[in-house]
C-alpha cells in the first residue's frame, strides 16, 4: 500500500471514531429542542411535575439522574419519554447549562 493511501484510511478511520464520539457525549442543541418538547409539558410552574430547568440541578447530580435513569421518584424509566440516544441529548444539554456550569440556563418559561 502507498503512503498516501495509507494516509487516507486513516484519515477515514479517525473520521469515523470522531463522530461515534461525539455521538455518544450527545448535542446539546439537539437536547435543548427535545427538552423543550419531551419534559416541559409536565416541568412548568403549576404543571404535574413542577417547574424544571437545566439549573435546577448541578452538572454532576444531572450526570447522576441520568446514569440512574429512573423518573417521578423510581416510579418508571426515563426512557418512557425518550430514546436513548435523545436521552444522552438531553443529558448534554442540561449539564452544559446546568446551575454549576459556565452557561447556567433557564431555558425559557
Ligand atoms: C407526563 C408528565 C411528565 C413528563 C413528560 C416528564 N416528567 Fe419529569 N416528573 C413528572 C412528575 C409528576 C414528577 C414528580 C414531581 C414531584 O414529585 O413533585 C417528575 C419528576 C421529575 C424530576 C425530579 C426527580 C425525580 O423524581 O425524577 C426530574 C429531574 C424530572 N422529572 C425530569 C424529567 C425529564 C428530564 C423529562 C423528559 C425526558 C421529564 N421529566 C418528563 C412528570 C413528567
Amino acid at each position: 500500500m502507498s503512503r498516501i493511501r495509507l494516509f487516507v484510511v486513516a484519515a477515514v478511520v479517525l473520521a469515523f471514531a470522531l463522530t461515534a464520539f461525539s455521538a455518544s457525549k450527545g448535542d446539546p442543541s439537539k437536547g435543548k429542542f427535545l427538552f423543550k418538547q419531551n419534559c416541559k409539558t409536565c416541568h412548568t410552574k403549576g404543571a404535574a411535575g413542577g417547574e424544571l430547568t437545566p439549573m435546577s440541578k448541578s452538572m454532576e447530580q444531572w450526570r447522576a439522574y441520568f446514569a440512574k435513569g429512573t423518573h417521578n421518584h423510581g416510579k418508571e424509566d426515563l426512557s418512557k419519554y425518550m430514546e436513548s440516544n435523545q436521552l444522552l441529548d438531553a443529558k448534554a444539554f442540561l449539564v452544559a447549562h446546568a446551575s454549576d456550569s459556565l452557561q447556567p440556563e433557564t431555558c425559557g418559561k
